[in-house]
């Protein structure tokens, strides 16, 4: 059974001291909660991650890396190996954020990499994927992601889909206040499920969590996951205050 999970993406937020009160915030927050069959997760910085790992410690919350490179070494001034992140004890990473594909210039080809890198050193990877305003302005929005699936996800193996999360974040929902409505991110949603089936089958199609992000708010969370092929949330504003990240979290 496919696990919910809220993550909350912190970008480039927090110093070292506000990342452990946040944490601590939302433990306090989310404390006698059930919560069985549903993952909190948070993205702080690479440099707050030794922090958080240990504020987290003997809490609910997972703590994952925002990014990774994909060669296993060498001269990338500034960037992060798969294998510096296992060694501060980091099971998942955030691969593919529109932020990394616009800002940074991340290709669907080096997106494939990251997660082969990913996958070849047993991390779990958030892969992230969403269309512009204008390809959905033109009513391109499934034949966008059905290409940006293809071409980053489908060269792995069915098996490796035990350690990948899907987000779909619709660039225009993201920093804008602007969500999609649960109709459009369920049919979305419904669309990549559809995807994973003719590729991989029904085992992958229905035990892989597909996340949806883009303005989350705790006014809205509810009805969003409310939809069948709504797994949880990938959320950014909203992940940075400890109140609204938890009552997104009860919302599940
Ligand atoms: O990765 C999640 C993020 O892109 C969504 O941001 O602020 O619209 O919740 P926000």
């Amino acid at each position: 059974m496919r696990k919910k999970i809220v993550a909350g993406n912190w970008k480039m937020n927090n110093n070292e001291t506000e990342s452990i009160q946040l944490i601590q915030g939302i433990n306090e927050q989310i404390t006698g909660e059930s919560l069985d069959n549903t993952r909190v997760i948070v993205a702080p910085s690479f440099v707050n991650l030794s922090a958080s790992l240990k504020a987290s410690e003997n809490t609910p919350i997972e703590v994952v890396a925002q990014n990774m490179h994909e060669a296993k070494s060498g001269a990338y001034t500034g960037e992060v190996s798969a294998d510096m992140l296992k060694g501060l004890g980091i099971k998942t990473v955030i691969i593919g954020h529109s932020e990394r594909r616009s800002l940074f210039n991340e290709t669907d080809e080096i997106l494939a990499e990251k997660l082969k890198a990913a996958i070849n050193n047993g991390l779990e990877a958030i892969f992230c994927f969403g269309e512009k305003l204008e390809e959905r302005k033109l009513d391109n929005h499934l034949l966008e992601v059905g290409s940006q699936l293809r071409n980053s996800l489908f060269q792995l193996k069915a098996e490796d889909f035990k350690n990948i999360i899907l987000a779909y974040e619709p660039v225009w929902a993201i920093g804008t206040g602007e969500t999609a409505s649960p109709e459009q991110a369920q049919e979305m949603h419904a669309f990549v499920r559809n995807v994973l089936e003719k590729r991989y089958g029904k085992e992958v199609s229905e035990n892989t969590s597909i996340l949806y992000g883009g303005s989350v708010k705790p006014n809205n969370a509810e009805e969003i996951f409310s939809k069948k092929d709504v797994d949880g949330g990938l959320i950014g504003g909203a992940s940075l205050k400890a109140e609204d990240f938890s009552a997104i979290i009860k919302a599940i």
